[in-house]
């Protein structure tokens, strides 16, 4: 098994430019086999990537976090891409004992009562099941795309993660939407209906509602909060 150092970063960087995306992926499969993953919320951008990696077949370990609380339309996409590729996507789950332990201190909503408890609730149900499907992989991609906040826009393609001692792959950092959409339409891709009614975002049903036209893209999450603690904790960019 191959260690990842963050220092693989610019000669990987160096290999990337140039290629496809399927075809850079490929490269990362052949010189860390069966340590590349991918995370999917089945959002737009990562019903792409999805399609990127079945279609042409690559040795990826696709995988969501089920947080228990999606809306029943994330479950639908989910369902109809496992029919489309003839796959069956790994889904992990949060630990059971502190799952239970949380709700019964907390109750089932106390994510609207303090932002430490919709923290603690990210993490139970998020976080510290990522780091459980992150284990022994050398390269993580994801949907990321500048466009969905400030935070995101100066992000590098490829960024090392300190905290899953990991190299992250964002293939569609900057596409903008309509090359999304166009990409999903061209390709006849299945994806969550909620993208055609004002939901950009999307993350837990309790958590995300739709935006407004001209409203910023992340102003459906947590909309409760203050916009700066608007991170769930499964993206921690270094400064
Ligand atoms: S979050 O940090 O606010 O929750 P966001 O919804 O923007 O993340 O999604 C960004 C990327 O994080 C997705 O493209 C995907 O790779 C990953 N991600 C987010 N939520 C999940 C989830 N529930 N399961 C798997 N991956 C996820
Ligand atoms: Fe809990 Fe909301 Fe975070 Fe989902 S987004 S894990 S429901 S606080």
């Amino acid at each position: 098994m191959t260690q990842i150092q963050k220092n693989d970063i610019s000669r990987l960087l160096h290999q990337l430019s140039g290629l496809k995306i399927s075809e850079f992926i490929k490269l990362l499969t052949e010189e860390f086999p069966g340590q590349v993953t991918f995370s999917s919320s089945f959002s737009y951008e990562d019903q792409v990537i999805t399609h990127e990696i079945l279609n042409n077949q690559l040795p990826v370990k696709i995988f969501t976090l089920d947080t228990g609380r999606m809306f029943a339309e994330t479950y639908s996409v989910w369902s109809s891409t496992n029919a489309k590729y003839g796959t069956n996507i790994k889904a992990y789950y949060p630990n059971a004992e502190a799952l239970q332990e949380f709700i019964e201190a907390k109750g089932p909503n106390s994510f609207y009562e303090s932002v430490e408890n919709r923290k603690s609730c990210c993490g139970i149900r998020k976080v510290e099941p990522l780091k459980r499907a992150l284990a022994g992989n050398a390269i993580w991609i994801t949907g990321l795309r500048a466009e969905h906040s400030a935070d995101r826009h100066d992000l590098p393609m490829l960024e090392w993660d300190e905290s899953n001692k990991i190299i992250k792959y964002h293939p569609i950092l900057h596409w903008t939407t309509e090359e999304v959409k166009k990409y999903i339409n061209d390709n006849s891709v299945p994806y969550n209906p909620l993208h055609d009614k004002g939901f950009v975002s999307i993350g837990c049903a309790p958590c995300t509602r739709a935006i407004k036209p001209g409203e910023d893209f992340r102003a459906g999450r947590w909309w409760w909060e203050d916009a700066d603690k608007k991170e769930c904790g499964l993206h921690v960019h270094e400064g």
